[in-house]
């Protein structure tokens, strides 16, 4: 069982598009284990953002992180990592696949709605800028068993 964050970014929040895009993990399969509204700070962008902040475009993406409320969750699957990724499409929502959530709802590349892991070093790193490990909370659906079968985890 894997997990991965998850971020619904400022742009996300402010079309109102969280509710939407919350289905669309549900709809698949995943469990939310942990989930918070926040206001990333520009230390907590410059940490999240870290491989991204000597590059010329860092500046326009950490006043866009910091610009509004964000909801950060923790999500949890089989393969969940690599499977929400795909759901995200490509980086720029002018590049993604229509079916995928950016493209669905964004026409940019920064302003790409949400956030997710890219590997296991990363969600491990990631989840653990945002929540406390008491903060996730981990639990067996009773769905569960409609959803995949016993040898499949
Ligand atoms: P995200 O998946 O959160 O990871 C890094 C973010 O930087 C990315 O989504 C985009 O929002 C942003 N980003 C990546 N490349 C560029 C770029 N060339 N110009 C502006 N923003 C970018």
């Amino acid at each position: 069982m894997e997990r991965t964050l998850i971020l619904l970014k400022p742009d996300c929040i402010q079309r109102r598009l969280a509710g939407k895009i919350l289905t669309r993990f549900e709809d698949k399969g995943f469990n939310i284990v942990a989930m918070k509204l926040l206001r990333v700070t520009p230390e907590l962008s410059k940490k999240h953002y870290a491989e991204h902040v000597s590059k010329p475009f860092y500046p326009n993406l950490e006043a866009f992180i910091t610009g509004g409320p964000i909801v950060a969750l923790v999500l949890e699957g089989l393969e969940v990592i690599r499977v929400v990724r795909e759901m995200l499409g490509a980086t720029s929502g002018l590049k993604a696949a229509a079916g995928t959530i950016r493209g669905d709802y964004s026409s940019s590349r920064q302003m790409n709605l949400v956030h997710a892991s890219d590997g296991p070093e990363a969600s491990a790193r990631e989840i653990a800028l945002y929540f406390r490990a008491e903060e996730i909370v981990a639990s067996e659906l009773t769905l569960t068993p409609w959803l995949r079968a016993d040898d499949e985890s």
